[in-house]
């Protein structure tokens, strides 16, 4: 395992090309992301997906404990990152009013939109332990695999359906 964050990214992206490469269900895809990411970044508590339905955030496939199952738009990390249409880095959930502590271990947490079609479709949340555990590179290598998936995913019109 590399130990830069930008040749760890690098990693990753080449494994998740080849991971979902000639699959193009939605829920196979996100579960193989969630563990590559789960098992190929230190140092976190969680890390999956909350997919858009109806105005709100509905728990998809992840790693790590039992999370909340539904997120109302605009709250917590993962609906101020859907509602916004960024990336939210928090780098002490003690302090971002409204965080939803689904896991007490959660200390910091990044959260990026899923977006296409012209909509937010989702977000990929990431959990830390550690208090200030995620940084620009973190923010850039995960936006990356973001766009990896997200470029694969909606090469086909049933993609979030
Ligand atoms: N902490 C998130 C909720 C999801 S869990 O962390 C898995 C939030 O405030 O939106």
């Amino acid at each position: 395992m590399p130990t830069d964050k930008p040749r760890l990214y690098e990693e990753l992206a080449r494994q998740l090309a080849a991971l979902i490469e000639g699959e193009r269900d939605l829920v196979a895809n996100s579960a193989n992301m969630a563990a590559l990411i789960y098992h190929g970044l230190p140092e976190l508590n969680w890390a999956g997906f909350y997919f858009a339905r109806l105005q709100e955030l509905v728990l998809g496939p992840f790693q790590g404990k039992p999370a909340c199952l539904r997120i109302p738009w605009g709250e917590g990390v993962c609906g101020t990152a859907a509602a916004r249409g960024t990336a939210v880095v928090v780098p002490d959930v003690h302090e971002f009013p409204g965080h939803i502590a689904c896991d007490p271990d959660s200390r910091s947490e990044l959260v990026l939109p899923l977006i296409g079609n012209g909509r937010v479709l989702g977000v990929l949340d990431l959990d830390s332990p550690v208090p200030g555990r995620f940084d620009k590179d973190d923010r850039a290598g995960c936006e990356r695999l973001v766009g990896i998936f997200l470029a694969h995913q909606l090469r086909w019109p049933e993609a979030f359906a």
